[in-house]
């Protein structure tokens, strides 16, 4: 089973011709409300790519309209919803500006989301099938809670450091690695982790390589590029991106993780199953929105 630990959002996003700079007002036609969050676009991933009834969230949104809508887009999409509770604060709002080249700048108002604690998982029976989700939209210190509990069991964990934190300690980015047993970064992230941990460098191979050093499998995620992959013994590899002309890149990342998380979960090895995450990836790219392009299983060629 896959438990996804994490953050829910609404979407507002405005196509520009290029992201405003500090300062400058830039205009837009329209805007569009959509679904989003970390934490849901990774399980929606997760479950397009499963067979039904694997993914749970475990979440909070708030007693609004967004979250109520929220919860309605997760029951559409096969994602158990019963570790999503309300908070006296309203859903997470992500203010998302999208340019012509299909590049992204995100706000994210927290709101529900951060009032997250690990209690809501406490009647999931976490057991050594778990993979369990995190990512960095809600408080650390309930997912550091939900990673160890997972590790104790024999589950697994994946964490993906998005985004990345601006107030972190090296001691706490020590603990999340030795709780997680793959660490999925971008480049700036797994520079910035790099460097927390007492390597500046600015080769993302040099950071990955370092990463990996402390036990995890360092995932290093390159958009068109690719991932570029470092086992803690050494072994390096690199799983190619499939060519497309990206539309929106908004949520390529999550889509990558959540089908991660299904193909580890369906058994399959990791190499294999960061393939089909880099195919998915590439998909989610194809439409609009974070959630829209995202593939189901017959897309990514399972039957
Ligand atoms: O990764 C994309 C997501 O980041 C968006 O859906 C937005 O909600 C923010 O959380």
């Amino acid at each position: 089973m896959i438990l996804v630990f994490g953050s829910i959002n609404i979407d507002l996003v405005a196509r520009v011709a290029s992201i405003p700079r500090p300062g400058e007002t830039v205009l837009s036609p329209r805007y569009e409300t959509l679904f989003g969050g970390k934490g849901a676009n990774q399980a929606i991933a997760a479950a397009r790519a499963s067979l039904p009834r694997r993914v749970t969230i475990a979440a909070c949104v708030g007693d609004d309209a967004f979250g109520r809508s929220a919860r309605d887009n997760l029951n559409r999409n096969g994602v158990g919803a019963d570790l999503v509770t309300n908070s006296t604060e309203p859903t997470g709002c992500a203010f998302i500006t999208v340019d012509e080249h299909g590049e992204n700048a995100i706000t994210v108002a927290s709101g529900a989301n951060a009032t997250l604690t690990e209690a809501s998982i406490r009647n999931f029976g976490i057991d050594a099938s778990t993979v369990a989700v995190l990512q960095m939209e809600v408080p650390f210190p309930g997912s550091l809670s939900v990673a160890r509990q997972v590790r104790a069991v024999g589950g697994r964990v994946i964490w993906n450091l998005a985004p990345a934190p601006s107030k972190f300690s090296a001691t706490d980015l020590s603990d999340l690695v030795n709780a997680t047993d793959i660490f999925v970064v971008n480049e700036h992230e797994a520079l910035a982790a790099a460097a927390l941990l007492g390597r500046a460098t600015a080769a993302f191979e040099e950071a990955g390589s370092f990463l990996s050093r402390t036990g995890c499998i360092c995932v290093v995620t390159a958009g068109a590029r690719g991932a570029f992959v470092f086992h803690p013994n050494g072994y390096r590899e690199t799983i190619e991106a499939k060519p497309v002309q990206p539309v929106d890149t908004t949520g390529a990342g999550d889509t990558f993780v959540g089908i991660l998380a299904s193909s580890l979960d369906e058994g399959l090895p990791v190499t294999t199953a960061l393939e089909r995450a880099c195919r998915g990836a590439s998909l989610a790219c194809l439409a609009h929105g974070a959630q829209t392009g995202m593939p189901i299983r017959e897309q990514l060629g399972i039957a």
